[in-house]
């Protein structure tokens, strides 16, 4: 039986009702003003303005580089499309770690100066007080557990994380953390399946999950990836929906050939 439920404007108090009756979060990431909008359209809950734009926009090979001033750039274009979902958007590497009055004035420029509905900070004990000081201003925080990209040269690698028993506790800490800090949902990115669904079973608040399984509230992908842009990310938890690299592709040698050959345009394109 479907526990799917009509929304005109999702929120983070839908989620939390969403999680309640076991309906599934479904979140993508966007970054611009056009494929936002088809992707609000699609009937997306959630969409989030990753710092992965340093990737996927920008050609970054890591999400270090971003900006707060090219975040907000993504971010105003995305809420100018977004009708229906929640739009939330991630602080950028710098802005957070180790000053919690810098991470609320990061985190009130972004809700300012782009409209958007809730910030993202990956971590958890260790930026307990850049949550807490951003809650306190009323402002909604997603959490980030498990491979946060922001820490990828700690990591040194992108593989699976909380393998051991002594990271699978820290993560748990952390998660049990956010939830009782206030955080309206975690995400929880390539961890054991079985870990993920633990997490999720023991906090109140939505877990999305990007290779965590399917034992969670939600599930995130980066939009490019599914889309099949980026063909050639293709990790094990990623679904491609589309081979939109291999189509776009096509599109423009065929339009080089015409225009080449002086096919296009012909007299019905002309005045
Ligand atoms: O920046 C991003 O796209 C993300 C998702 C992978 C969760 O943080």
């Amino acid at each position: 039986m479907s526990v799917q439920k009509e929304y005109k404007r999702i929120t983070t108090h839908t989620l939390r009702e969403m999680k309640a009756r076991g309906e599934k979060i479904a979140m993508l990431t966007a970054y611009d003003f056009s494929l936002a909008k088809v992707v609000d359209d699609g009937n997306i809950d959630v969409i989030l303005v990753g710092d992965s734009a340093s990737n996927v926009m920008a050609g970054h090979e890591t999400t270090l580089p971003i900006t707060l001033d090219e975040m907000i750039y993504h971010a105003s274009s995305v809420v100018r499309a977004a009708k229906r979902c929640l739009v939330v958007v991630d602080l950028p590497f710098g802005t957070y770690q180790g000053n919690s009055k810098m991470a609320l004035s990061a985190a009130i420029r972004i809700m300012k100066e782009t409209g958007a509905h809730a910030v993202k900070l990956e971590g958890g004990l260790e930026i307990k007080e850049s949550v807490e000081r951003i809650l306190t201003a009323g402002i909604p925080v997603m959490g980030h557990l498990g491979l946060t990209p922001q820490s990828i040269y700690k990591f040194g690698t992108y593989t699976v994380r909380a393998k051991e028993e002594e990271e699978a506790e820290r993560l748990k800490n952390d998660a049990l953390l956010l939830n009782d800090l206030g955080c309206f949902a975690v995400v929880l990115e390539k961890i054991p399946a079985k870990l993920a669904t633990e997490v999720a079973g023991s906090v109140s608040i939505p877990v999305i999950g990007i290779g965590a399984g399917g034992g969670v509230d939600g599930q995130v992908l980066v939009l490019h990836d599914m889309l099949g842009i980026t063909h050639e990310f293709k990790p094990r938890f990623l679904r491609t929906y589309l081979n939109l690299y291999d189509e776009i592709k096509c599109a423009v040698e065929n339009y080089v050939t015409d225009v080449k050959s002086k096919d296009f345009p012909n007299e019905k394109e002309e005045y």
